[in-house]
């Protein structure tokens, strides 16, 4: 059983990224990203719903043509863990062939939901397919999955806000900030 605070404040230990920290990073990615696919066919892929706020700033950090598309998969639930097998719950609707696709999340944890939209999307002919994360826990790791770009690696802890969410909350909080124990032990 989850126990809320009152605020969304109540429930956070700890600010792991400030608005500003946030703004900084996202700046540094576009602007590898658009040096890196100059003269391309990107189309940037966010997977919903944990990569929205991301890629709407990223989107903006990006100076040069960019397409976007949005995917779901099935998420953790009200857990902290991803289970088995990954399912599609919203499928894409460009055709990827001759696109330099980029998949836009916002963590990578276990790698099990990367490496498996990875094949996915690979069986579609798109001219090239990498990976952008906001964050990375590079010891949770279970796939092996290498992200062409990464905002920043954290350790092993479950982080809220900037579209990341818990039971679906705290996906509005401005800033990055570790979920207390307490609420979902
Ligand atoms: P993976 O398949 O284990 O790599 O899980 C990736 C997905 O798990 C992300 O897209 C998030 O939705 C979720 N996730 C993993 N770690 C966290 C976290 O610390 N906070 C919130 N969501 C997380
Ligand atoms: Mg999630």
């Amino acid at each position: 059983m989850a126990h809320f605070g009152e605020t969304m404040q109540d429930d956070i230990q700890e600010v792991l990224f400030s608005r500003e920290q946030l703004e900084a990073m996202v700046r540094r990615v576009g602007g590898e990203i658009a040096r890196d696919y100059r003269g391309k066919r990107l189309l940037l892929v966010s997977v919903l719903k944990g990569s929205v706020v991301f890629m709407a700033d990223l989107m903006r950090a990006i100076d040069i043509p960019a397409q976007i598309d949005f995917m779901a998969t099935s998420s953790y639930g009200a857990g902290t863990q991803t289970s088995g097998s990954v399912k599609i719950l919203k499928d894409l609707d460009i055709d990827l062939s001759g696109y330099d696709i980029l998949l836009v999340e916002d963590i990578l944890d276990s790698g099990k939901t990367l490496s498996h939209l990875m094949e996915l999307l690979q069986t579609r002919g798109p001219a090239s397919l990498r990976i952008c994360t906001l964050f990375d826990k590079p010891s949770r790791r279970q796939v092996p999955v290498e992200p062409a770009y990464v905002g920043a690696e954290i350790p092993d802890a479950f982080i809220v806000g900037y579209g990341l969410d818990f039971d679906e909350r705290y996906r509005n909080l401005p800033y990055v900030g570790v979920l207390k124990p307490s609420v979902y032990e």
